[in-house]
């Protein structure tokens, strides 16, 4: 395959095509208001992004209870006040022609109570004097991100990425090292698993037909288990629960150090899987044109731009002129950001990724 295969449409299972196989990463910014209200930086951002040639556009990660965040100015969804904002959103998004998804998020036993956050472990041992949620507390926030991509939908957003990464709550809930629970959500695999797939299947219930639901999945730290996951998500492509498979990696080209898999390519344990209909696509320092082609020659559908999307807000675009297209090299100064566009805000945040922006004439923005 070639560059030019990156260019070509992507059917997903429901709903629109992907004009592309360019989604943008979800990229928390901090720069919404502090309800979680989008901001005008929120709306700029966005509109740029719209322009850069994306099929798939993701927002940054957004909570789906206010008491569920990790982030101060975190994008929130969990309540009818952020429906405005999030339609102007979504209508740049379309207008720009491409395919738009809200990024469900809850932080679970990593919620910032600094900023309002009640933290919710799946187990009684993960925070000292803090009580696992309930049963009836799991099914409330399970009920959450359901009624989240409902409010997605009537803000006009083709679909939702369900953050199952990163040891946020699904995935919390996904591991045997902090999941001890004797409940249904708790003990076996499958029912570590029930947190996710309940949330999967009360979203295809709740929303229309042409809805699109990705699941993005990390597979390290955390005590999670990559067999364990390996079958999970055999299980979900097998049933065809999701429109696309999101594996966040942070090196898209890692191999796997231990266990069953010791040696592989991480991307080939999952990519090996029988997918059916569902498409699956990776993240992971995609930075060039030619790295982003490989991962279709490594079985990916579709390849997931981060850090490169905030260097240059267009980078299919920059792909599509030139095959041989390098991202700008880190670190970038905070006058780069600022002239690509970027707020004070979200420079801000910038700064606390180990070799982004350079130290120097770096402005702190408190507001
Ligand atoms: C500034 C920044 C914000 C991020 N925010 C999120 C987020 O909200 N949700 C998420 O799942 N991943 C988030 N990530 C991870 C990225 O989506 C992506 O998986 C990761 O950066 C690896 O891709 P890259 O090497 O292209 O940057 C973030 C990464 C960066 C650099």
């Amino acid at each position: 395959m070639s560059v030019s295969d990156l260019f070509k449409p992507l059917s997903l299972l429901h709903g629109p095509a992907m004009r592309n196989r360019f989604m943008l990463a979800p990229l928390t910014n901090q720069q919404s208001e502090r309800d979680g209200t989008p901001s005008e930086f929120d709306q700029d951002w966005i509109s740029q992004l719209s322009q850069g040639g994306y099929a798939l556009i993701t927002t940054g990660a957004a909570t789906v209870e206010a008491s569920g965040i990790a982030y101060g100015r975190q994008l929130g969804i969990h309540s009818d006040d952020h429906l405005p904002g999030l339609t102007q959103m979504a209508g740049a998004i379309r207008a720009g022609g491409a395919l738009s998804a809200v990024q469900l998020h809850h932080a679970g036993h990593r919620a910032n109570q600094g900023l309002g956050g009640i933290p919710a472990p799946a187990s009684d041992r993960t925070l000292p004097g803090i009580d696992a949620l309930t049963t009836e507390e799991v099914e409330r926030i399970r009920d959450s991100f359901i009624a989240a991509a409902k409010r997605a939908e009537q803000a006009g957003f083709d679909g939702i990425a369900i953050h199952g990464a990163f040891g946020w709550i699904l995935s919390e809930f996904m591991s045997p090292y902090l999941n001890d629970r004797t409940d249904r959500y708790g003990g076996s695999i499958e029912n570590r698993a029930r947190f996710t797939i309940e949330v999967i299947d009360g979203i295809r219930r709740t929303c229309g037909p042409d809805f699109q639901i990705g699941w993005r999945l990390s597979v390290e730290r955390y005590g999670l288990q990559l067999e364990e996951l390996r079958e999970i998500t055999a299980h979900i492509l097998d049933r065809e629960l999701i429109d696309y498979l999101d594996l966040a990696l942070w090196d898209s080209a890692q191999i796997v150090q231990d266990g069953v898999f010791r040696g592989q390519s991480m991307l080939s344990v999952f990519t090996s899987i029988p997918r059916r209909g569902v498409r699956v696509g990776a993240a992971g320092k995609i930075m060039s044109a030619q790295r982003a082609g490989q991962l279709l020659d490594e079985g990916c559908d579709f390849v997931l731009v981060g850090r490169a999307a905030i260097l240059q807000r267009d980078f299919p675009r920059q792909v599509q002129a030139d095959p041989c297209y390098d991202s700008p090299r880190l670190p970038v100064t905070p006058d780069y950001l600022r002239a690509g566009g970027l707020s004070e805000r979200f420079i801000t945040h910038m700064w606390r990724w180990s070799n982004f922006v350079t130290p120097g004439d770096m402005h702190i923005d408190h507001r």
